[in-house]
């Protein structure tokens, strides 16, 4: 394998639920309160399986193999979706995760561009509640390409978009799904949270609080261990 780590860094690609902010409690809430509805079981740790995943795949991978025609469907995802806006509706930048209102500003001041590749239908509203949308270049979904995370469509998407080779690329993810889709595209992976969930990452931390552009540029632009082993 080329040293993927000896190229230098142009660009960086977030994921938005779980690294710029954490909305996994208010996709957890609206989904319960759609699965009660309907007598379907759902807890926190089947939500934790759904991270990264679209709206459609987290609702197929917990209705497993009960079979459902695609109208009502859709009803469910409308639903849910409808409850998950009241959520989004109430969100300002105090809902950024720890590190994220630093970090941004630093990236853009280096001079690299920086786009968002998330399964969320809803990122362009989010960013925006937020306070973030501008300070990407681009804001891409699932919904822009063929296939979804853990496909690597969005994240070599996003970075067409921005005009970077994904080899030039960081992706930041929090998600199983979004790890596999990131490494797919060719790019370097950090992944925040359990080493249990984000363990294939190229390197793992638990979150971004505290961390600095120029923290990550030399972890990112040098050889990590793992990287190294096969003979360098
Ligand atoms: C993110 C979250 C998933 C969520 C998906 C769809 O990737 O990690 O848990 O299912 O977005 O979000 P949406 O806003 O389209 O319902
Ligand atoms: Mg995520």
């Amino acid at each position: 394998m080329t040293d993927l780590f000896s190229v230098p860094l142009r660009a960086v690609i977030f994921d938005m639920d779980g690294v710029l902010t954490d909305t996994i409690d208010y996709h957890y809430r609206t989904w319960q309160r759609l699965f009660d509805e309907e007598g379907i079981p759902f807890d926190r740790e089947k939500n934790e399986e759904l991270r990264g995943l679209s709206r459609l795949d987290s609702l197929n991978a917990v209705l497993g193999d009960r079979e459902l025609p695609d109208a009502k469907k859709q009803e469910f995802l409308d639903r849910k979706n409808q409850y998950f806006h009241e959520f989004i509706e109430q969100m300002d930048a105090s809902a950024l995760l720890p590190g994220i209102a630093e970090l941004l500003p630093e990236i853009e001041a280096a001079g690299l561009p920086m786009a968002v590749a998330s399964a969320s239908q809803n990122v362009q509203k989010v960013c925006t509640q937020l306070g973030i949308a501008d300070k990407f270049q681009k804001i891409a979904s699932v919904y822009d390409v063929p296939n979804s995370k853990p496909a690597p469509d969005v994240f070599l998407h996003a970075a067409k978009l921005i005009d970077t080779e994904p080899q030039a690329c960081l992706a930041i993810e929090d998600g199983a799904s979004g790890i596999e889709a990131a490494l797919a595209a060719g790019m370097r992976v950090l992944g925040l949270g359990d080493p249990q969930v984000v363990g294939r990452a190229h390197i793992v931390m638990d979150g971004l609080g505290g961390v600095t552009w120029a923290d990550l540029r030399a972890q990112f632009e040098t050889a990590p261990a793992i990287a190294s082993s096969s003979g360098l």
